[in-house]
């Protein structure tokens, strides 16, 4: 039982680890590339396969170039029962890309994301690390408006 625990508690030690890890990594180089992937590996001392599930699994990690300005809208049902997918439409619109891409200018990379703890002021989006709520089309075309 101890033996057990013990190996649960330092995996969930080194996925921490390994977390925070791909959070300064992403945060330096914009995104998580092969090689980057391949280095962390190495020196966390686990598999390469690992590294990459780890950054494929959590939304706020990217294998790919992002934009300067990330949108991530809730798609989680109280922000879809406050009409997200009108919010959804109108960044999209305003945007010219669809969620998953990233404008031409790089400029803005479109995700849609679970929860972002901004129920209450349901839909909500984030925009880097800001958060935005109470959201409507118009909010919406002047919170982009003043995005560099
Ligand atoms: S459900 Fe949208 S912010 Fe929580």
């Amino acid at each position: 039982m101890s033996r057990i625990s013990g190996r649960i508690s330092t995996q969930s030690k080194d996925q921490n680890n390994l977390l925070v890890l791909l959070e300064e990594a992403q945060s330096k180089f914009g995104c998580l590339s092969q090689e980057i992937m391949s280095e962390l590996a190495k020196s966390v001392g686990v598999s390469i396969s690992e590294v990459y599930g780890a950054a494929t699994f959590y939304a706020f990690l990217s294998t790919k170039p992002q934009g300067r300005n990330v949108i991530r809208i809730c798609k989680s049902l109280p922000c879809f029962l406050k009409n997200s997918e009108l919010i959804i439409e109108s960044v999209g619109r305003e945007i010219g890309i669809q969620p998953g891409e990233t404008t031409p200018d790089g400029k803005f990379t479109f995700q849609l994301t679970n929860c972002i703890g901004a129920c209450d002021k349901a839909p909500a989006m984030m925009i880097n690390n800001e958060v935005y709520g109470d959201l409507t089309s118009k909010k919406i075309m002047a919170i982009l408006k003043a995005c560099k």
